[in-house]
């Protein structure tokens, strides 16, 4: 068993997604339960690495009453950020250019000396490769993954997954009666920058013709010939799914920018579709990105389940005595695995798995 447990501390990392506050609703009820207190950082780390930018504290104590009705909230009531990595920390140096500052030990040295004994670090897998990192460096922390582009490995499913699964899968069906209506070709951008997981799921859900998926460069003529070969059997209309991070074969990902601290934003594939489908098949056709709206919103009721789970189980994790873990969705249980192993690779789709093999059952191309 492990020393005694005071005090925790909770933060959420990285772009936000449905679920968070479900999370932080059964971390915070499990720890006060078991007579611990709860500390809410803000904004990832930013509340302890410049509370100076909080009139109110960087950090919250966190009470029964800060964690009332919030279990089917969309976003986070800690707020996030994704350009707040401690190991690149976007600084001004002397000549006002932006640079990256390692500032990792220095939050070491805050979480001790708030006395927190353990930390729930909530967050995909940039959050928990620092988790990880603060890890080594001797702080006590269980991860919780969330992400819904669904890439973190070792879990079945990462929560957030099947609200953006949800809200696209009624995009694409709500597109069909207007694409039928003027027989264009509807081109869907969601978000996924390494793996095609909200692409496969709605495009199958939604029965669209084509899903491109960054594991699977395409060809635009296959994905022309599939609406061609539509229009011949009278379909005069058809619905392609891409994911933010799709290429073509020999060709880039589609970046719009980057900025200091972040990683690069992707956007503009669906365009590039909507306009080669256009050139090679006379068709008319039109682009909805669905962005952020994926993850806006409350969670489904499958992710809130979820996410409660998880938040229980890291407490369970702390009062176990684990350390340096992620909770994992194995079902019918959730278990522990190491942080290492789940950031050592990223969950990409496997071309094999059925929901592919049934896809192409049903005659949807992958632009292959
Ligand atoms: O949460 C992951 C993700 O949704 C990616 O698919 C996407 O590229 C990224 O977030 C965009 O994040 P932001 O616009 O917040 O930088």
């Amino acid at each position: 068993m492990h020393e005694s447990v005071r005090r925790i501390a909770i933060n959420t990392g990285g772009g936000d997604a449905p679920g968070l506050n479900a999370v932080i609703r059964a971390v915070v009820l499990s720890a006060l339960q078991r007579g611990w207190e709860c500390v809410g950082i803000r904004d990832g780390y930013k509340g302890l690495l410049e509370p100076e930018a909080y009139p109110e504290g960087g950090t919250i104590n966190l009470t029964r009453d800060s964690v009332r009705g919030i279990t089917h909230l969309g976003g986070t009531i800690l707020g996030t950020t994704n350009r707040g990595s401690p190991i690149a920390y976007p600084v001004l140096d002397e000549n006002g250019e932006w640079v990256e500052v390692d500032r990792s030990d220095e939050l070491v040295d805050k979480l001790k000396a708030l006395n927190i004994d353990a930390l729930v670090a909530i967050g995909g897998d940039g959050s928990l490769a620092i988790a990880n990192v603060l890890s080594e460096k001797g702080i006590r922390i269980i991860g919780v993954p969330k992400t819904i582009d669904n890439d973190l490995a070792e879990t079945v499913v990462t929560f957030g997954f099947d609200s953006a699964v949800t809200f696209a899968a009624e995009a694409v069906d709500r597109l069909h009666s207007t694409a039928e209506a003027h027989d264009r070709v509807m081109v869907v951008e969601v978000m996924g920058r390494y793996a095609g997981w909200i692409a496969l799921h709605a495009g199958v859900a939604g029965t669209a013709d084509a899903i491109l998926i960054p594991e699977i460069p395409y060809d635009i003529e296959r994905v022309a010939d599939r609406v061609r070969q539509r229009v011949a059997r009278g379909r005069d209309f058809a619905i392609i799914v891409v994911a933010e991070g799709a290429h073509a074969i020999g060709g880039e990902r589609s970046v719009v920018g980057k900025a200091v601290g972040q990683q690069e934003r992707l956007g503009g594939i669906g365009h590039r579709v909507a306009d080669q489908l256009a050139e090679l098949t006379g068709k008319e056709t039109r682009t909805v990105v669905l962005g952020h709206l994926l993850r806006g919103g409350g969670p489904t009721t499958r992710d809130r389940i979820l996410a409660l789970r998880f938040g229980s189980a890291a407490v369970r994790g702390i009062a176990e005595g684990r350390d340096g873990c992620m909770v994992a969705l194995d079902p019918p249980t959730v278990r522990y695995v190491p942080l290492s192993s789940a950031i050592a690779r990223m969950k990409t789709v496997p071309l094999d798995c059925d929901t592919m093999q049934t896809a192409r059952d049903l005659g949807i191309s992958f632009g292959d």
